[in-house]
C-alpha cells in the first residue's frame, strides 16, 4: 500500500514567519505537506528537510497585469510541489467550476500536484466533471472535505466517509488518491488513516504537539 499523505493546511495562519519557521520545524517529517501562505512559501524552503511545501491556491495566466496574483510558475520555481484548488472556503467567496477548471490546467502545465477539494456527496460528480473538464488526470488528488465538516470539531462519520471515499474511486476507476478533511483530530484520525490515502487537515495542523499524534499514526502505517 501507499504511504498516507498528510496535509496540513494552515489557511491564513500563523500571523508570523517566525511561527511558521518554528510550527514547520516541528512537523517537518516525510509525507507531510505544509500548505502555508504565500509570503512563509520561499522562507519555509530554506527551512525544512523532508516534508513538502503547498500553495493555497495558484492563478491561471502565465504573467502579466495581473495585481495581487502568484502564477504557477512562480510557486514551482521556489520549489513548491503542490497547490490546493477549490477549497470551499474560496469557492463560497466566488470561486466557481469554470475558474478552477483553468487554475487546475495552469498548474498542471508547470507540474504542479493538484490537491482539488470537492464537497458533500451530492456535488461531487458535478464539481469533478466541471472542474477537471478537458484534463487528463495526472498529479491530481482529490480532498473530500463535507462543508458542514470543516472548522466545525463535527468530522464526517466513518460511515459515510466510506460511501464517499468508494463513490469517488469509482469515478476515477481507483487509480487517484483521496484524502480526507473536515475537523480531523489525533482523535478521529486513525478511522479515517484506516480508509483513506490520507487527511488534509486544518485547525489540528496548527498545533505541533496535535498534529505530531496525527503523524505518528500515519507514519506507522507506512
Ligand atoms: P479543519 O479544516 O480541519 O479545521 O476542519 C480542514 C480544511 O478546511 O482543510
Amino acid at each position: 500500500m501507499s504511504s498516507k499523505l498528510l496535509v496540513a493546511n494552515w489557511k491564513m495562519n500563523p500571523q508570523t514567519a517566525a511561527e511558521a519557521i518554528q510550527l514547520a520545524r516541528a512537523i517537518d517529517k516525510k509525507n507531510v505537506v505544509i500548505a502555508a501562505p504565500f509570503v512563509y512559501l520561499a522562507n519555509l524552503k530554506l527551512k525544512i528537510k523532508n516534508s513538502e511545501l503547498c500553495a493555497q491556491d495558484v492563478f491561471w495566466q502565465e504573467k502579466g497585469a495581473y495585481t495581487g496574483e502568484i502564477s504557477p510558475m512562480m510557486l514551482k520555481k521556489l520549489g513548491v510541489e503542490y497547490v490546493i484548488i477549490g477549497h470551499s472556503e474560496r469557492r463560497v467567496l466566488g470561486e466557481t467550476d469554470e475558474i478552477i477548471n483553468k487554475k487546475i490546467k495552469a498548474a498542471l502545465s508547470v507540474g504542479l500536484k493538484i490537491i482539488l477539494c470537492v464537497s458533500e456527496k451530492k456535488f461531487i460528480q458535478n464539481q469533478i466533471r466541471k472542474d477537471l473538464k478537458g484534463i487528463k488526470i495526472i498529479n491530481l488528488i482529490i480532498a473530500y472535505e463535507p462543508t458542514w465538516a470543516i472548522g466545525t470539531g463535527k468530522a464526517d462519520t466513518q460511515e459515510n466517509s466510506k460511501k464517499v471515499l468508494n463513490f469517488i474511486k469509482s469515478l476515477f476507476k481507483d487509480k487517484l488518491k483521496v484524502l480526507y478533511g473536515g475537523s480531523v483530530n489525533s482523535k478521529n484520525a486513525a478511522g479515517f488513516l484506516n480508509m483513506f490515502d490520507g487527511l488534509l487537515v486544518g485547525n489540528a495542523s496548527l498545533n505541533a504537539k496535535e498534529f505530531g499524534k496525527i503523524i505518528k499514526d500515519a507514519h506507522f502505517r507506512n
